[in-house]
């Protein structure tokens, strides 16, 4: 049991994806090659297949970006975008729903604001389930993007300075993306408030902390940027930080520096930036895609 996330490290990938420390550079690769091959190829190897995106948070990328995933593979989807129009409102359980479901599809991509939920749901369920956001614990697909566009971006991440910014605390993307860069010879540097700092045991010795993106911006290669955020949060708490990214800062960074977001942006990214070619944000959309094609491909494309 892995104790920062609770989840069983030892569950194949194609069983449940839960966390991020279940992949090897070598499933990585895989799953990068079969994306690369499905987003130039117009097969339908999922025809006849049927998954149920099971939200109970919001989300546009991820549930949208799996339906679209699914339909492009020639599956279908049962679509439970918002959990209030179900049963659930009802005081159904989540693994009730998930036994339900079971009858009636081949995989659950499930997002909850319980970090447990996803390995609940797998401990009741026959079928493969992925996490599409547990909490504020993980989401490693989101993840598994992130590092398929810097990939794709710089060509590589060995070697690279990636500085992760914003709400480092709450922010299930960064901690999902900072597990998979301790595979690759990277160097981290984290900028966030003490309120909203990286949690320790996602720190290592050579990491470099900041509260200024004026202290990291000519350094990096890679700037991931993400929101506060509020909804994780008990209180009002108010934040000393205004760490907006704009051209001021963009003048100071370097030619082929990789702007990056999980998205939505409430104010971090000032949009007069979207057309500056370093603004990988609205590709990296494009990217997941491709990344939600090979891991449905690879979860229930053989079976
Ligand atoms: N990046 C991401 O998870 O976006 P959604 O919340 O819109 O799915």
């Amino acid at each position: 049991m892995d104790i920062f996330t609770g989840t069983t490290v030892g569950t194949s990938w194609r069983r449940a994806v839960i966390s991020v420390d279940q992949f090897s550079r070598g499933d990585i690769n895989e799953i990068f090659d079969l994306a690369d091959r499905l987003a130039n190829g117009r097969t339908t190897p999922l025809g006849g297949k049927i998954i149920a995106n099971v939200f109970y948070e919001p989300s546009t990328r991820t549930s949208s970006s799996f339906f679209s995933a699914m339909t492009r593979l020639g599956g279908s989807v049962i679509p439970i975008n918002e959990v209030n129009y179900s049963s659930v409102t009802k005081g159904e359980s989540l693994e009730d729903t998930i036994r339900t479901l079971e009858n009636y599809c081949d995989l659950v991509v499930l997002r909850h604001f319980e970090n447990d939920a996803t390995e609940r749901a797998m401990e009741v369920s026959k079928i493969p389930i992925i996490n599409a956001g547990n909490g504020s614990g993980e989401h490693p697909t989101q993840a598994l993007l992130d590092l398929y566009t810097i990939k794709k971006e710089h060509g590589g991440v060995d070697d690279l300075t990636i500085s992760l910014m914003g709400d480092l605390k709450f922010g299930r993307t960064v901690h999902s993306l900072t597990k998979l860069l301790r595979m690759y010879d990277c160097r981290l540097q984290f900028v966030a408030p003490n309120q909203l700092a990286m949690p320790a045991e996602y720190i290592w010795p050579a990491d470099k902390i900041y509260q200024d993106l004026n202290e990291v911006i000519d350094s990096s290669d890679v700037l991931y940027v993400t929101r506060v955020q509020k909804e994780r949060m008990q209180g009002s708490e108010d934040f000393d930080f205004s760490y907006a990214v704009t051209t001021h800062h963009m003048k100071k960074a370097k030619n082929d520096m990789v702007l990056m977001h999980p998205l939505p942006r409430v104010g971090e990214i000032a949009t007069e930036l979207d057309s500056d070619p370093r603004a990988a944000y609205f590709r990296q959309m494009k990217y997941g895609l491709h990344v939600r094609m090979a891991l449905l491909y690879a979860m229930i494309g053989n079976v």
